[in-house]
């Protein structure tokens, strides 16, 4: 992907600069990070530095929005992230599904040895501290909400808002630090783009819209074929092109111009926004690499 094409990702490597040394700085006041990831998409939606900036603390990741994403993938990524040693928990924090374990989770698995050393000492009453990290979008602010169990102001992270980070309290002696500042992922990639841009997670103004929607089409023929089946009634061949597909949609939703034309940018908005809503089904963009 050239310059241009990446024209309207907002790409401030001065501001990323900045969070990369709040993480860093912060990092001795926190027990624990948890890292919330797309389920859908849960390497192409996490910082690739985190690892690095990490290191050394006790991690966990959350597959969130785990109510889009395919189920079997998604068991899939809590085994990749087990097997590296990361416990990972599927959870979809706009219902609160799965969310209930997570606390627990951290007090039993990932810091079991701490709170056995604390449980010995007497401590019992030290809170404990987690830092919570994700790329923008992935869902931050609506974890810490229904965690807090109110509804917090969101802020946005932009460059020239001041945002200071700040502790939110939870009833069980847990604080968590909600972090400023942004961590974009690796959009030098294009493809790494392209699915941030299916979910939503980046501007829709990277690609335009049709070139998206084929794309998606494209990848759902290859990869989830009975959604286009079931959802648009469609029939198509294997070798079916991203043009022809979108106008088989646009034409079976009675989407046409003058002419006798498809309207293929109406049709493209139709498919992204159902995919977005999961009328298409739970779907997964991305699959562990299997060794
Ligand atoms: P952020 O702080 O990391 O930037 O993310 P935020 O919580 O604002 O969430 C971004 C969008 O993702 C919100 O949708 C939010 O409702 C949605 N979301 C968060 N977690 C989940 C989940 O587990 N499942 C689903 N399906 N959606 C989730 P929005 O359209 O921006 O706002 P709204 O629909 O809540 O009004």
């Amino acid at each position: 992907m050239d310059n241009t094409d990446m024209k309207n990702i907002q790409w401030f490597p001065g501001h990323m600069a900045k969070t990369r040394r709040a993480i860093t700085a912060n990092l001795k006041l926190v027990d624990a990070v948890a890292e919330i990831v797309d389920s859908r998409l849960p390497l192409s939606s996490r910082n690739p530095e985190m690892d690095r900036l990490t290191a050394g603390k006790p991690r966990i990741v959350l597959l969130n929005k785990c109510d889009l994403a395919d189920e079997k993938a998604t068991q899939k990524w809590v085994n990749y992230f087990n097997n590296k040693g990361i416990t990972a928990l599927a959870v979809d924090c706009k219902s609160g599904k799965g969310l209930k374990q997570f606390i627990p989770t951290v007090k039993t698995k990932v810091l079991k040895d701490l709170m056995e050393k604390r449980q010995k000492n007497g401590m019992t009453g030290t809170p404990v501290r987690l830092m919570i990290v994700g790329i923008p979008n992935v869902g931050k602010s609506s974890l810490i909400n229904k965690l807090a169990g109110a509804k917090r102001a969101k802020v946005e992270d932009r460059p020239g808002v001041t945002r200071i980070k700040q502790w939110v309290k939870l009833g069980n002696n847990v604080e968590l630090l909600d972090m400023p500042g942004v961590l974009w992922p690796k959009f030098e990639d294009q493809n790494v783009a392209i699915k941030l841009a299916f979910t939503g997670a980046v501007s829709d103004d990277i690609l335009d819209i049709e070139t998206l929607a084929m794309k998606l089409l494209v990848f759902l023929k290859e990869n989830y074929p009975q959604s286009l089946v079931e959802r648009y009634k469609i029939e198509y061949s294997d070798d079916e092109t991203g043009i022809e597909l979108l106008e088989k949609v646009g034409r079976k939703r009675g989407m046409m111009i003058a002419g006798g034309e498809v309207n293929t940018e109406r049709a493209s908005i139709t498919v992204i926004d159902e995919f977005r809503s999961a009328k298409l089904g739970r779907i997964t963009l991305e699959l562990p690499e299997i060794k």
